[in-house]
């Protein structure tokens, strides 16, 4: 059956809103939420023993790569190499032996993505697959399976399979970490009890529609637009970036916060919105010395960030959005959502084509 808006203006809005209940359905199938423990479907091969994941993926799926690189690392100690498809393909890459290849897309048929995947099967690593389509050829050629359930995407700019992958690598990590002894029984009930809070945070964030509508229009007229982060939030501001680009037309460019000096801080004036996605945390100071050489330079800050950060950096920014607390694993999924919405409602306001927006395909077979 035809898929429906419902009362929704465009799909992408639609798939934004579903993100609680696709969310809670991806993550029903990779926790036990009465044991508070994680539950990988069964893997034929020996997960404790991977020494190196190589993740490879394209688009919005690359920057769910990049977050989870954070966490296998943070959590499972386990060094990981990332990189897009078409870079991945040529460059001849060192692939360990036993080594673990992790691809990640929506659709399972982008055509560098699974060329790549067939690459490091000639290769001899062992193929995991995050992907939306469980009939998809890369969900075929997979050795293990990671299915999400955002239900079909129609908007060509992702938004649900994004947060669902992350819902699926946030499980993963916690998993790999668990196998190679990185975590305690505790503890995993810890980071389980903090993904089942995960779609309340995603209704929380959503309750921010209005207010980012309303302050669509201070960007929509903006040339270029700077969107900050650090850690797993930096790959979160190049995914705000795209979906800027992607729907609105405008020129973005996600950058990590400290590395705003090395070029990024030439183009600030008052023109440039700078876009700061900053939860509270041991990283925020710095954040908020970043913030102040923008404010410095006449630019425009729009702070993403729970009370706290709100409370002590919030003045003199042009607007701030208030995200709940949340633990730090749950952050990337919950900060996706102002992002989505700020790129949807600057692309309303400019009246683009929010589903399908010129020169974009949903789905990229070709090379
Ligand atoms: C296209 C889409 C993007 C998507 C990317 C990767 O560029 O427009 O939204 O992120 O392909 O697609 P995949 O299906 O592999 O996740």
């Amino acid at each position: 059956a035809a898929i429906e808006k419902g009362n929704y203006r465009h799909y992408m809005q639609k798939e934004i809103f579903e993100q609680p209940t696709v969310v809670a359905q991806t993550l029903s199938s990779y926790i036990r939420p009465l044991e508070q423990t994680v539950a990988l479907p069964q893997m034929d091969f020996d997960l404790a023993g991977v020494k190196r994941i190589t993740i490879v993926a394209c688009g919005t799926s690359y920057y769910a790569g990049m977050v989870a690189k954070y966490w296998f690392e943070t959590f499972a100690r386990v060094p990981v190499d990332i990189d897009v498809a078409s870079e991945f393909r040529y460059r001849d890459p060192v692939l360990e032996e036993g080594g673990l290849a992790l691809f990640i897309s929506q659709s399972g048929e982008t055509a560098d993505t699974l060329a790549a995947l067939r690459h490091c099967k000639e290769q001899g690593q062992t193929i995991a697959v995050v992907v939306n389509v469980p009939t998809s050829s890369m969900a075929r050629e997979a050795d293990l399976l990671l299915p999400t359930h955002a239900g079909p995407e129609i908007g060509v700019a992702s938004t649900k399979a994004f947060t669902c992958q992350l819902a699926v690598l946030a499980a993963l990590a916690a998993h790999l970490a668990l196998v190679k002894g990185k975590l305690s029984a505790e503890e995993e009930r810890d980071i389980v009890r903090h993904l089942i809070e995960a779609p309340a945070a995603l209704n929380a964030a959503l309750a921010h529609d209005e207010d980012i509508a309303a302050m669509a229009h201070l960007i929509a007229p903006a040339r270029d637009v700077l969107y900050l982060g650090r850690g797993p939030d930096y790959p979160l501001a190049m995914e705000g970036a795209l979906k800027l680009k992607e729907i609105s037309y405008i020129h973005a460019e996600g950058y990590a916060s400290g590395e705003m000096k090395h070029g990024p801080i030439a183009l600030i004036d008052e023109a440039v919105p700078v876009i700061v996605l900053a939860p509270s945390g041991p990283l925020f100071e710095k954040t908020v010395s970043n913030m102040q050489e923008v404010r410095a330079r006449g630019g425009k800050v729009v702070l993403i960030s729970d009370a706290e950060g709100i409370e002590e950096a919030g003045e003199g920014c042009l607007a701030t959005i208030e995200m709940p607390s949340v633990h730090p694993l749950i952050a990337p999924l919950v900060y996706a959502v102002p992002v989505q919405l700020l790129a949807y409602h600057v692309a309303c306001a400019k009246g683009t084509d929010v589903d399908q927006p010129r020169n974009l395909a949903k789905s990229v077979t070709v090379e």
